[in-house]
């Protein structure tokens, strides 16, 4: 079995997102996206939320799991039997942390990363920058799946 993670932090998962998963799934039997518990760091979305929605868009897929993950990436790469991570790159400004991190990982456990070129029409879109968008009004429905776009402005009213 070829198996695969994408990890993240998914507050919440975009449409950038989903396109490194829907080809990660064409090239891998399994893919898990992982979504990381991070202690110190509150985010908009909870970690059962995030993966809840990730759940929902990725259903038609069919060979994509959803976890949460906490410590090491390469510790739950060993524990889930996975060889490979799959990381999208945006920019060149993504490249030298993730490269960073790369070597890191494969120096700790072996495990390679592999780096995937985001389709160009999804390469500005980060989470961060989505949320911010859209708590000052801006319209971001072409940014994310339709029911995570629904769910987002709900909990920004909620917040208000
Ligand atoms: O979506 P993000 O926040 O950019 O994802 C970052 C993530 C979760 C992939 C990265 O922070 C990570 O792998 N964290 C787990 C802790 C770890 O393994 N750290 C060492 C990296 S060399």
């Amino acid at each position: 079995m070829r198996r695969a993670v994408c990890p993240g932090s998914f507050d919440p998962v975009t449409n950038g997102h989903l396109d490194i998963v829907t080809r990660a799934a064409g090239l891998f039997d399994e893919v898990v996206v992982a979504v990381l518990v991070n202690k110190n760091k509150r985010g908009l979305f909870t970690v059962e939320e995030r993966m809840e929605m990730l759940a929902e868009v990725t259903a038609p897929l069919g060979n994509v799991r959803i976890d949460s993950f906490h410590g090491l990436l390469v510790d739950y790469c060993r524990a889930h039997d996975i060889r490979a991570i799959v990381k999208g790159l945006r920019a060149v400004s993504d490249f030298d942390y993730e490269l960073q991190m790369a070597q890191m990982n494969q120096q700790l456990s072996g495990v390679d990363t592999l780096f995937m070129s985001t389709s160009p029409e999804f390469s500005f879109i980060a989470s961060s920058l989505v949320k911010e968008v859209a708590t000052f009004g801006g319209d971001v429905a072409h940014l994310l799946p339709p029911a995570v776009h629904r769910r987002l402005l709900e909990r920004i009213a909620e917040q208000a």
